[in-house]
């Protein structure tokens, strides 16, 4: 018995090790870069490269404790979130924020909605929006997948995600057409400004 439980102590001591010297970035390409990162452009999965970095941690924890559900990928990404320790939630957020918002690739995807009457809606939305404004934790959407960000607007108008009473308020108040076409500019808009 004792035998066994050495050598079970032994195989995961090499693990553990390994687990505290995983850096950030291998952490990311490891189990979070196939949906996030430069090569999941046809996915509807947010790009998350340079985004604030509170905001992705108030999101990690959200997902973790139920408070947000994924409603795109039947709940993968809250097991996920679910597997993550603090420390690993408060590291990774570091990284991804420090990660150049202009290095990921852009991609022209053919999405409705116009331009034009984006631009004008948008501008209520700017003074959380525009920069990062530390006082609401409001996250960067230039840039953003349309896809993702109709999913978003949508998610708060039918409050399947209430993580945010105020975007719920913000979304409410948007037809089908407004969100298409603030999605199409928010997105077409280049991510570093
Ligand atoms: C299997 C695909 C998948 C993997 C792997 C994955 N995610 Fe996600 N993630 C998603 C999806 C899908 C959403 C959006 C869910 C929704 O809005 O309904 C999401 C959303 C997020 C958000 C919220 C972003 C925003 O703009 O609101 C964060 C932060 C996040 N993921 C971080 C991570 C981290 C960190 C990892 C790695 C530890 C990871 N994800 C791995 C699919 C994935
Ligand atoms: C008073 C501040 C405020 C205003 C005005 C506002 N937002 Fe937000 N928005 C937020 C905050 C804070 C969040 C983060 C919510 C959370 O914690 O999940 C957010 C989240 C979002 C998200 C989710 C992004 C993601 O990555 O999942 C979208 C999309 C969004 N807002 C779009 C808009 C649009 C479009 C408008 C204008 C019609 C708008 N917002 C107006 C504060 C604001």
């Amino acid at each position: 018995m004792k035998f066994i439980i050495i050598t079970l102590i032994a195989s995961i001591l090499p693990l553990m090790a390994q687990a505290n010297n995983y850096t950030p970035k291998q952490y990311f390409e490891d189990r979070c870069d196939s949906c996030h990162g430069s090569k999941s452009a046809d996915l509807n999965s947010p790009i998350l490269w340079g985004q604030n970095k509170a905001y992705l941690i108030k999101q990690l924890q959200d997902f973790k404790t139920g408070k947000r559900p994924d409603l795109l990928m039947y709940e993968t990404m809250s097991e996920i979130a679910k597997n993550m320790t603090d420390k690993d939630i408060i590291r990774v957020s570091e990284y991804i924020g420090s990660l150049s918002l202009c290095a990921y690739p852009a991609e022209k995807i053919e999405f409705p909605g116009s331009m034009t009457k984006g631009k004008a809606k948008a501008s209520s939305c700017m003074e959380c929006h525009k920069n990062w404004n530390p006082e609401v934790k409001a996250p960067i959407l230039f840039g953003q997948k349309p896809f993702y960000m109709r999913h978003a607007l949508k998610s708060f108008q039918s409050k399947l995600r209430k993580n945010s009473p105020l975007m719920n308020t913000e979304a409410e108040q948007l037809t089908d057409e407004d969100v298409d076409d603030l999605s199409l500019y928010f997105s077409s808009n280049p991510r570093c400004i």
